[in-house]
């Protein structure tokens, strides 16, 4: 017997089908673009790394702790699949040590065993960017206003940015003794996981989602307060940057992110579509001694990623990015039977023109169901009489009437452009 959930995408897992990819094709295309101009290029590394590359982001993190999916390969190296995306981004800059700044964006899987619920998946998929070599808040500040822009073009309007300073090396020492002085005297008797955590690094006491801890989270000391004054003045002139653009923030003064990298500004997205317990589309920070802890030289970087997924929920909740029902230009309906059908098919996609046909000699009722059904704008018939005047015929779809018309077959290409994009090729 055949187990059949073998045959099933594994759990936390799914399948992107046509035509629901192509909101998936929309919005890496809108990202491409966007880095483009922004003077980003894209990088691509491997979905496994040696697991030492993602360790990186920090013993204390979900992440390291219990999410990787790690495994030995034939040759007894151990490796991870890609849990998340700067790591390997900074691995790749140790080792081919570009020009800086060096400006890059993404498009991954990533993989964490997490437990499954609507937004969150074992397998999501990121775009992200990284600016690597820079020390300058204006850098901060264009990265941030790169994603901010990605979801305005998107046509997303229920997103919120929320800001942090982690600090510098200076700063962070003080407040999280600090902290931790703060958990441990009123959390005592929140378990072994909490004082874990305080123990090993407070700091991911704050990004906890555990209700029983959240009044001690609200009344801990505010890392804003320890900043050194180099510490301040960066995120100030971040502040001024984003209000010289245009671009609504709020201070979050716990928000420190899952990983243990970040230093200096922390930034994430919240989609108010979205269900609380995952409403970030986007979230990143500086991260400015994690080349250096690779064998890299000092390389301050900043950088973001942006879930696909979270992306999509939230453009369904605001009804936006709605797959064009119009996804052909032509079909052709062959009712001569021999190669003339190939031929017009060929012609009309070698003009740029979306194009498409039936197969297997069907009937030329059963092709013009198919054309009725492939979202196709204009029916292109073939047929005898018409190839004698040296014609074709061509019925509007897309109208209840269906108008039918005659049309000079060396015009055909011509015709359909004016119709379908209002202009001749
Ligand atoms: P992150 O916040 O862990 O950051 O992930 C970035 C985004 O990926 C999140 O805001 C969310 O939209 C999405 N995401 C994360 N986990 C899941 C999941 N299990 N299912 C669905 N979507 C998810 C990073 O990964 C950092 N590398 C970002 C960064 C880049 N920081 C600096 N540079």
């Amino acid at each position: 017997m055949t187990n059949p959930d073998v045959y099933r995408a594994p759990v936390g897992t799914h399948d992107v089908l046509p035509p629901d990819s192509e909101r998936w094709t929309a919005v890496v295309a809108t990202f491409a673009d966007r880095a483009r101009r922004f003077g980003f290029g894209l990088v691509l590394t491997p979905v496994f790394e040696h697991v030492e590359v993602f360790q990186r982001v920090g013993a204390s993190t979900d992440v390291v702790r219990k999410e990787m999916y790690e495994f030995t390969d034939k040759g007894g190296r151990n490796l991870a699949l890609r849990p998340e995306g700067t790591a390997p981004v900074v691995r790749a800059f140790v080792q081919h040590h570009p020009q800086v700044p060096w400006k890059v964006w993404y498009l991954a899987p990533h993989f964490r065993y997490e437990r499954p619920q609507k937004g969150r998946y074992r397998q999501h998929w990121q775009l992200g960017a990284e600016v690597m070599g820079v020390d300058d808040p204006d850098v901060d500040v264009e990265v941030i206003a790169l994603a901010s822009g990605f979801y305005r073009e998107l046509g997303l309007t229920r997103v919120r940015l929320q800001i942090n300073s982690m600090g510098d090396a200076e700063s962070r020492p003080a407040y999280v003794a600090a902290l931790r002085a703060h958990l441990l005297a009123g959390g005592a008797d929140l378990g072994d996981e909490f004082v874990a955590r305080v123990e090993q690094n407070p700091l991911r006491v704050l990004d906890a989602k555990v209700p029983a801890w959240q009044p001690l989270i609200d009344s801990a000391p505010r890392l804003a307060d320890f900043l050194s004054d180099a510490a301040a003045a960066h995120f100030a002139r971040v502040g001024d940057g984003l209000t010289a653009l245009g671009i609504p923030f709020t201070v979050a003064p716990r928000l420190v992110r899952g990983f243990d990298y970040y230093t200096s500004t922390t930034f994430e997205f919240v989609s108010d579509a979205l269900d609380a317990a995952q409403n970030a589309i986007g979230g990143g920070g500086r991260y400015d001694q994690l080349a250096s802890d690779m064998g890299g030289p000092p390389t301050p970087s900043i950088g973001f990623g942006i879930g696909i997924e979270r992306v999509l929920i939230a453009a369904e909740a605001e009804g936006v990015l709605t797959p064009d029902p119009i996804r052909l230009d032509a079909f052709v309906v062959d009712g001569i039977g021999d190669a003339t059908a190939t031929a017009v098919v060929a012609e009309l996609r070698e003009s740029g023109l979306r194009a498409d046909r039936a197969y297997g000699g069907r009937s030329v009722k059963a092709q013009w169901k198919l054309a009725d059904r492939s979202g196709a704008r204009f029916g292109v018939m073939l047929g005898t009489r018409e190839a004698e005047r040296g014609t074709v015929a061509i019925k509007d779809l897309r109208t209840p009437e269906g108008d039918q018309r005659e049309v000079p077959r060396s015009e055909l290409v011509t015709w359909l452009h004016t119709s379908t994009r209002g202009a001749p090729t």
